[in-house]
């Protein structure tokens, strides 16, 4: 390559254009079986300052798939593959660590595709090393190949919340929601849905579930991972590795039709996995794993009662009003410690006619009262909440921070849950805290100042004896001011626990 650009740089212009057609015109249609546009190592780019939304840095022969810098919260900047018919991103290289929209990012193609700033500080990397250009496909599919056409890295490997249209999705993959709360993953055999209510901790809660109907094919044991891909005719297909006939389908409305627009599947941020194709000024929504609203894993969010009838929001309590979406400020961790105090820091609230919108993939046990199960919980410092079902003798536990329940007219469904003390309550707690301390300390400072005032007032009055009495009595007058001291921290301090 080196020793071509040399020959080449000797050549006059139209000699070059001429070479560059006929090389253009040679090398491009054997590259890939799909169309694609790329960039050769040496390349580099950096954000515009001016630009508010997408800076396009390498687009498909067909114009539907750009790759580029996206502007995100005004300063940030992931780099994205938009479709740029809708604008709509379908992949971000770097959801979880964006970078700054500056003119000191750059993006540069050295073998890997790395997103880096001056500090040298690498936001993310291909590390791909030895690749010899970067592809732009019209599959929406973003290549690292080397010039025996060997594909080092693919954006289809990585996806972040959602599949296009012949994407693979393999069990070791999966989508994550926006805001990081859901996911989903394939099992042995079973696509899932998965949400993080408890932060830090590895054990996510199935909230839906859809197991392989094996109606074409079977899922044989020892034979391989399943992995599911968007059919363009209007699908998702599961499939075991090595056999082409769908172990599952999962139709969308549009099943079986071809249609001429892309298809997408995305996990949404409110923890649905949906299905879109574009028709070409909209993307119309053609399929959804979850139907209705109660069944989501948190529509009314922490602490929030979806009505089943109408779906509409009401909180737990039916003291806290429904506004902004939250009944309780969002809690997390759990009610063990070590010390005596947070034994028992949480209040009760107990509501009937409550049901877990996705029991059926929950853990339960058979007790025989309502009793039994709200002592089960009540004694356990993981557990946040136990709904129990009086007709079943079902007691599900919940080991996470209460999230969204339905509201049903049956009243022998029953609920307990653990507030923590002081949610919905801190801000006053704190504020009267300090108000306690701050008026202490004022008491505090005005009896010293009056004190050494009438102590000067009274030495002056007596002259030099003041120097005897000190002598005789002098702990007397520091004395009020160091217990006072002391006794007011005590209360600072008590002020500051309880809030
Ligand atoms: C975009 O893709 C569709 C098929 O998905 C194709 O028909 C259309 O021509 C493409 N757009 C452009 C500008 O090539
Ligand atoms: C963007 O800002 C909003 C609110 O200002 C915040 O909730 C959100 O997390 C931010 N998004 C990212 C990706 O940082
Ligand atoms: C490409 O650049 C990155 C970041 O500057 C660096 O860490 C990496 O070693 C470089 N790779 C090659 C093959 O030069
Ligand atoms: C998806 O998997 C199938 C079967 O393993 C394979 O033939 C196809 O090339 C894969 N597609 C992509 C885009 O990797
Ligand atoms: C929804 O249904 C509940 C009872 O299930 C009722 O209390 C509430 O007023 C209804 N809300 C609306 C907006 O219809
Ligand atoms: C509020 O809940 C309590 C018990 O949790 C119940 O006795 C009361 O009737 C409820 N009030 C309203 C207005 O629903
Ligand atoms: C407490 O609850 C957690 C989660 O539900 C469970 O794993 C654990 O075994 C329980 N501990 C006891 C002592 O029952
Ligand atoms: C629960 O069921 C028992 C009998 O199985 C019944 O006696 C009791 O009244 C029920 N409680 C409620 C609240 O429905």
């Amino acid at each position: 390559m080196e020793t071509f650009t040399d020959s080449v740089t000797r050549l006059s212009s139209p000699q070059l254009l001429f070479l560059t057609l006929v090389l253009l015109y040679v090398t491009s249609p054997p590259c890939a079986a799909s169309a694609q546009a790329e960039l050769s190592r040496g390349f580099k780019a950096t954000p515009d300052p001016s630009i508010q939304t997408f800076q396009p840095v390498l687009t498909d022969p067909t114009g539907n798939f750009s790759l580029g810098f996206l502007r995100v919260n005004k300063t940030q900047l992931a780099l994205a593959l938009v479709h740029v018919p809708s604008s709509d991103p379908v992949w971000l290289a770097n959801p979880a660590q964006l970078a700054r929209w500056s003119d000191r990012t750059t993006l540069l193609f050295n073998g890997s595709l790395v997103l880096s700033d001056p500090q040298s500080k690498v936001f993310w990397s291909t590390h791909s090393e030895i690749g010899d250009r970067l592809a732009v496909l019209d599959t929406s599919n973003v290549q690292i190949q080397t010039t025996q056409d060997t594909v080092l890295w693919q954006s289809f490997d990585f996806p972040t919340n959602t599949l296009v249209e012949n994407q693979n999705f393999t069990s070791t993959m999966k989508l994550v929601s926006s805001n990081g709360l859901y996911s989903m993953r394939l099992g042995n055999n079973f696509m899932g849905l998965f949400a993080k209510f408890k932060p830090g901790s590895n054990a996510d809660q199935m909230y839906w579930k859809r197991k392989a109907m094996e109606a074409k094919a079977k899922v044989v044991e020892g034979k391989g991972p399943i992995y599911a891909r968007v059919d363009p005719d209007g699908f998702i297909g599961m499939y075991q590795t090595g056999n082409p006939t769908p172990v599952d389908i999962q139709a969308f409305m549009t099943f079986p039709r071809l249609i001429n627009g892309l298809r997408k599947v995305r996990l949404e941020a409110d923890g649905n996995l949906k299905a879109y194709y574009w028709d070409g000024s909209n993307w119309a929504l053609d399929f959804q794993a979850i139907a209705a609203t109660c069944e989501l894993p948190s529509p009314c969010g922490s602490f929030g009662l979806c009505g089943a009838g109408n779906g509409s929001c009401s909180c737990l309590n039916n003291q806290t009003e429904f506004y902004s979406g939250e009944c309780f400020p969002v809690q997390t961790g759990d009610f063990c410690g070590s010390g005596w105090r947070e034994i028992k820091n949480f209040r009760v609230l107990r509501r009937n006619g409550v049901e877990l919108p996705y029991k059926e993939l929950m853990e339960y046990k058979m007790m025989s009262s309502y009793g039994e199960c709200e002592r089960t919980c009540e004694r356990n410092c993981s557990c946040w909440g136990a709904v129990y079902n009086n007709g079943s003798g079902f007691c599900y536990l919940m080991d996470y921070p209460i999230q969204s329940l339905v509201g049903v007219a049956d009243e022998s469904k029953m609920g307990y849950f653990k507030v923590r003390e002081g949610a919905g309550r801190k801000k006053i707690n704190v504020g009267v805290g300090v108000g306690i301390g701050v008026v202490c300390v004022a008491l505090l400072i005005f009896v010293g100042v009056v004190g050494v005032w009438r102590f000067r007032v009274w030495r002056r009055k007596r002259g030099g004896g003041g120097k005897r009495f000190m002598g005789q009595d002098g702990g007397a007058s520091p004395g009020p001011y160091k217990d006072l001291g002391s006794a007011s921290f005590r209360s600072i301090e008590m002020g500051g626990q309880n809030g």
